[in-house]
């Protein structure tokens, strides 16, 4: 599997596995991705040869980086594409001058849950209501190692 940066020619791919994760009302605007493409880190995990099977979006702030979204295909998931993305996208945003990472998510999204919690992130905070009534987000957090970093001293 290779991972690489989003293109704008990759957003049809993306939203259709979009629609795959999330139901409609949860989903992202097909028009979000062009601005995540363009504005935010936007990786792209690839089958060979070249097949899109997930992707992450993620932005920093000063030295706060955040993962906006996460998402595998349902066909593709349970090989460690999830986890993969999640640490190539670290690396981005800490090369970018993050020191830790911020993310939401749904409380009942358990295998979202588990999956941030196995990659070194820590439930810190509830969000009532967070993605609408009764749907409770949990705040997460990771510090990041120091390490390579090329962002600003
Ligand atoms: C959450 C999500 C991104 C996980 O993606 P994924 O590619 O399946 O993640 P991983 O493969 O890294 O890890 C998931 C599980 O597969 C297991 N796994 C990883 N490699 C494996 C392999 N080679 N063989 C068997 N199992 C494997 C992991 O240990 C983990 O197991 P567990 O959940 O039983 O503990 C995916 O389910 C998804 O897109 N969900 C819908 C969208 C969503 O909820 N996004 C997050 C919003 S906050």
């Amino acid at each position: 599997m290779r991972i690489r940066r989003a293109a704008l020619a990759d957003m049809p791919r993306m939203v259709e596995i979009e629609e795959q994760c999330f139901p409609e009302e949860a989903a992202f605007p097909p028009g979000m991705f062009a601005y995540l493409i363009k504005y935010a880190v936007t990786l792209v995990a690839c089958d060979p040869p070249e097949q899109i099977v997930g992707f992450i979006a993620g932005y920093v702030s000063g030295r706060v980086g955040a993962i906006y979204t996460l998402d595998v295909h349902p066909l593709f998931r349970k090989r460690g594409t999830g986890s993969e993305l999640i640490r190539a996208l670290e690396s981005e945003l800490q090369s970018l001058g993050a020191r830790a990472i911020r993310l939401e998510a749904a409380v009942a999204n358990q295998e979202a849950r588990g999956l941030y919690i196995r990659a070194g992130y820590q439930e810190s905070e509830l969000l009532r209501n967070y993605y609408g009534r009764q749907k409770h987000a949990l705040r997460m957090w990771k510090l990041l190692e120091p390490g390579e970093s090329h962002g600003p001293a």
